[in-house]
Formats: C-alpha cells, sequence, structure tokens
C-alpha cells in the first residue's frame, strides 16, 4: 500500500507540475541564489513550491497565472487576508509621512495601549521584528531578571527561527540551558520542577502548540503550569505570537491564565512584520534606563512606522471583537465538519486546533503532544497535493488559517473537496493508521 500511496502523491506531482512549468524554471533560477530557491525553510515542498505572484482578498496567484483560495493566509499572519482596503489606505498614509525616522513616533504608544486593552497582563511592552525575536526577548527578559540561566520548554514547542524545539532546530537553537518536558503531562512538568526548579529562570508555553500540529493544551494542565510557577517564584511566559489571534484578548482570555510575560508577532503589525514582548512593570524594568534598568534593547525596525501604524489600525478597526469571534466560530464549526468526515469515510484522520487554525493528523482521537508517527507526513504529502491541484493554499505540514474574508461559500467547497479527496483515497489513508 506505501507504493500506491507513491503513485498517488507521483500522480498529482504529475498535474501539478503541468500547471506551473514558470513556477518551476523561477524556482531553479531562485536555487542558484538561496539554498533550496528559499528564505524561509517551510515553504519549500518536493517537487518544488510555486512562486506566488501576488494576493487579493482571499487568494493567491501564482506565476503561472493559476489561483488558489487562501486556507492559510501565511501561516496565520494574513488574518485581515490580502489587500484589506482599510490597511491599504493606512499603508499609503505611511508612504506619504516618510517610513523610516530613527525617533520616538506616537504610533507605538498608540499599538501598545492597543495590545494592553487586549491582554491585560502588558503593563509594559516593547516592539520587536518578529516573533522570533519576541519570544526570545521575553526568555532573556526574565532570565535578566531573575539572574538565572535555565529555562524549562516544551517539547515539540516553536518559539521561532531560534527556540525551535520540534525537528529542525538543532544548532540553529540559541545555546540556552534548558530542560525539556513533554506537552500536556502534568506529572512529568512536576519531576522537572522539583529536580530543577531552583535553577529555573522561566518557563516558556504555548496555550496551543504551533508547528507540532495546533495541539491545544489541557485546560488543568496551563491552570497548573501557571499555579506551580507562581508558587515557585519561577517567571511564566506565555507565548502568544500565532494565538492572540484566537480570541479578543487571546488564550490568555480563553483560558483564564495569564504569564508573566507574553511573546507576540503575526498579526499584531496588519501585515507588516512585527513583534512584541511585556508583562510585570517590574520584570520589564530591566529596560527602565531611566532608572535602575541596564539592559539596553535595541532594533532599527523595532518601531518601524508600516507596522506600528497599520498595526495600530487592524487590531482597533478591523479586528473588533465581533470580528474575531465570527473567524473563530466559523474555524470551529469547519474543524468539526471535517472531522465528522473523516469518521464518516472510516479514515484514521483528526483535525487539531482551536478556533480559525488547525492541523490534520493521522488518527482517531486529538493529539494531546508532538506526534512521533511518522505516517502524518505522508498523509499530509498526498492531502496538500491534492488541494493544490483543486485550488486551495494550505500548508504542506497540513496546517488551515482562517482569514476574516474567507467566505462560507469557500468553506463548503473547502469541505466538498475533502470529501471528494477521501472517496478517492480513503483505503490508502486507512492502512496508515498507527499499529
Ligand atoms: C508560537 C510561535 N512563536 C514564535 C514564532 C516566530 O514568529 P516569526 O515567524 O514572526 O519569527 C511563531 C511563528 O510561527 C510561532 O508560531
Amino acid at each position: 500500500m506505501t507504493n500506491a500511496l507513491d503513485q498517488a502523491c507521483e500522480a498529482l506531482a504529475a498535474r501539478y507540475r503541468a500547471a506551473t512549468p514558470r513556477s518551476q524554471a523561477l524556482h531553479e533560477a531562485a536555487c542558484a541564489v538561496l539554498p533550496a530557491g528559499n528564505t524561509r525553510s517551510n515553504l519549500y515542498f518536493a517537487p518544488y513550491p510555486p512562486t506566488i505572484a501576488r494576493g487579493e482578498g482571499s487568494r493567491l496567484f501564482d506565476a503561472d497565472g493559476n489561483a488558489y483560495v487562501d486556507f492559510l493566509n501565511d501561516y496565520s499572519v494574513a488574518l485581515c487576508g490580502h489587500s484589506h482596503p482599510r490597511l491599504l489606505t493606512a499603508a499609503g498614509d505611511v508612504l506619504k509621512d516618510g517610513m523610516s525616522y530613527g525617533g520616538c513616533i506616537t504610533a507605538e504608544v498608540t499599538l501598545g495601549n492597543a495590545l494592553r486593552r487586549r491582554f491585560p497582563l502588558l503593563e509594559r511592552i516593547r516592539f520587536a521584528n518578529s516573533g522570533t525575536e519576541a519570544s526570545l526577548y521575553a526568555v532573556l527578559t526574565a532570565l535578566q531578571f531573575t539572574g538565572k540561566s535555565t529555562i524549562l520548554a516544551f517539547d515539540g514547542a516553536y518559539h521561532g527561527g531560534m527556540m525551535n524545539y520540534g525537528p529542525g532546530g538543532d544548532r540553529l537553537n540559541v545555546p540556552l540551558d534548558r530542560v525539556m518536558v513533554p506537552y500536556n503531562d502534568i506529572a512529568a512538568f512536576d519531576a522537572a520542577i522539583a529536580a530543577h526548579g531552583d535553577r529555573l529562570g522561566a518557563v516558556v508555553m504555548d496555550l496551543m502548540l504551533n508547528s507540532a500540529g495546533c495541539i491545544p493544551a489541557d485546560p488543568d494542565f496551563a491552570r497548573h503550569v501557571r499555579a506551580v510557577t507562581a508558587m515557585r517564584d519561577i517567571p511564566l511566559i506565555i507565548d502568544e505570537v500565532m494565538t492572540a489571534r484566537l480570541g479578543y484578548g487571546g488564550l490568555q482570555q480563553a483560558y483564564g491564565v495569564e504569564g508573566d510575560l507574553a511573546a507576540f508577532g503575526k498579526i499584531i503589525g496588519g501585515g507588516f512584520s512585527a513583534g512584541a514582548f511585556g508583562g510585570r512593570a517590574d520584570m520589564m524594568a530591566v529596560y527602565d534606563t531611566r532608572g535602575t534598568g541596564t539592559s539596553s534593547h535595541g532594533g532599527s525596525f523595532n518601531n518601524n512606522v508600516f507596522s506600528m501604524k497599520v498595526g495600530t489600525v487592524a487590531l482597533t478597526e478591523v479586528l473588533t471583537p465581533e470580528v474575531m469571534r465570527t473567524v473563530n466560530d466559523r474555524g470551529d464549526a469547519l474543524r468539526h465538519r471535517l472531522n465528522t468526515l473523516f469518521q464518516g469515510h472510516d479514515v484514521p484522520l483528526y483535525m487539531t486546533g482551536i478556533g480559525s487554525v488547525m492541523n490534520v493528523h493521522v488518527g482517531r482521537t486529538p493529539l494531546r503532544r508532538a506526534p512521533t508517527h511518522p505516517a502524518s507526513a505522508k498523509a499530509r504529502r498526498l492531502l496538500h497535493l491534492h488541494q493544490l491541484c483543486q485550488g486551495y493554499w494550505t500548508a504542506p505540514r497540513g496546517m488551515i488559517a482562517l482569514s476574516i474574508v474567507n467566505t462560507d461559500a469557500e468553506i463548503d467547497s473547502f469541505v466538498t473537496g475533502m470529501a471528494d479527496f477521501l472517496a478517492l483515497h480513503a483505503p490508502i489513508l486507512r492502512d496508515l493508521e498507527p499499529a
């Protein structure tokens, strides 16, 4: 049956190749400049990714003129879709006034206040250029504050390109002294705290694991980690870089669990590159060089005008509580429909996630920690190639992130496309069932 799966993938890859000759040529030219032809490793898939020419609303168009309904929205960044008119106006206004000052601007205060309204833990906040920077700074802030040098993190967590605790992290990670614990495992967490608690300067936690495949924290687990870290006086950092979009106050509000510090990125720049970290005023005071703070946090683009101004418009005018509720309700409904479909076709697939962000896995029950079953990669490749040929843009790793401009009609036809996929490939999928 492995052969059948490989053959099915090969047939889809051949269809994809036939539809994308220009992208293939552009990919080959790109490989002469960029290793693997890209500058963001997760964008690559075999035989080559299409070159994207433009985006509009809920669609992407490749260099061959193929249109894709975007069900990934830049891995969750583009919550407002592409070319949202209000954001385009805001970006145009920036161009009129110049875009790089090297001076303080009111927009960084406005964006800071917009974030504080959503995330009450943010007594003080600082901006950065990406979620990678923000989560790393949050950790380093806690270490600076406590004077300790060891962190506790969870297996499979991705806190950015330099704190990647899933596959592929290896030597690109910053060499922090680190205790690793399985996600959603209270006993393992307690054992690690008993053994290492005295030397921990930070615990860094997602309320939903991201690149391991949208695996939500058990509410009891999240509350336990918060209670124990508070009792032991270990700063808890919650990484909301991806999950801030899952509710008006992110997942901290939804879970009723607040960090001492938190990291943000993705949606907060309204489509422009951005990161932010902040939390307790006493901890963030390490940056208050007017007083006792001695840490100098630099970054030429930290308060860049595009991210500050367009991000403010996105957070205050476009992403209202109601709009965010609607997109996340739609995501919940889509996940439910897909899981019902998987059950109806008797295939071992399961969609995990929260609200507008989800990921498919091989299995019949929700995963609670980072997956180890190799079949997932094969099933995801088959599904991804199928969806690409049908004109849907999803992640090679099986992730979906809806935007506020994805329509109910697009969602309905996506579900119909999934039913076609299952009708065609159910026997191959059943053969991947974990033993
Ligand atoms: C939870 C989490 N933290 C950090 C990052 C890194 O953010 P960025 O890609 O903006 O550097 C990501 C990106 O996917 C993320 O999902």
